[in-house]
């Protein structure tokens, strides 16, 4: 390996970014979603988006059941949902504001934007996913100020 892992994370690390919980199902009616900054817009025609999500992540086979997710970008008063949604286990959308999107994955209420996606490509990236999307439905929800993360830690505007 031609870099250590840990010090590659630290790196990327200062490339500050916003925060999304990036949700889906898995088409029998169960919801997943995950804390997540590997997100990025890629084209304008079409408009798609990418993720890229862990093979390891609880929520990983729904994304490939229903292929649909839903980008959910979080305000900087959401870092409790970010905390919850990066943990593994239990029922993330317990106590959780939400409504079912046109595609059936889970729109966070109090959320600055949302962009739900229909999967048009997969590609296999070492331990990851990138799954591009397509918007179905979007919309700028909020005016707030947006939750960052930087250096391995949350950050706002402000601060
Ligand atoms: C700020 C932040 C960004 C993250 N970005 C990603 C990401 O882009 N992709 C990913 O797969 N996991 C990412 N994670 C880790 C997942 O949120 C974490 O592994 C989560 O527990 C997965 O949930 P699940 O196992 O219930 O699917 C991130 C965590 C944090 C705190």
């Amino acid at each position: 390996m031609a870099v250590d892992p840990q010090e590659f994370r630290g790196v990327m690390g200062h490339f500050a970014t916003g925060v999304t919980v990036i949700t889906t199902h898995d088409g029998n009616g169960q919801l997943f979603g995950l804390t997540a900054n590997a997100v990025s817009s890629v084209s304008l025609s079409p408009p798609l988006l990418l993720c890229c999500v862990d093979k390891k992540a609880e929520s990983y086979a729904a994304f490939g059941a229903s292929k649909i997710f839903a980008v959910n970008i979080l305000s900087n008063e959401q870092e409790v949902l970010s905390r919850k949604f990066s943990k593994s286990g239990g029922d993330k959308f317990e106590g959780v504001g939400y409504r079912a999107g046109k595609g059936g994955a889970p729109v966070l209420n109090g959320v600055l934007a949302h962009l739900e996606c229909e999967v048009r490509y997969d590609f296999d990236a070492g331990d990851h996913t990138i799954y591009v999307g397509e918007p179905i439905d979007m919309a700028m929800d909020q005016e707030t100020d947006p939750l960052l993360y930087f250096r391995g830690g949350y950050r706002n505007l402000r601060a």
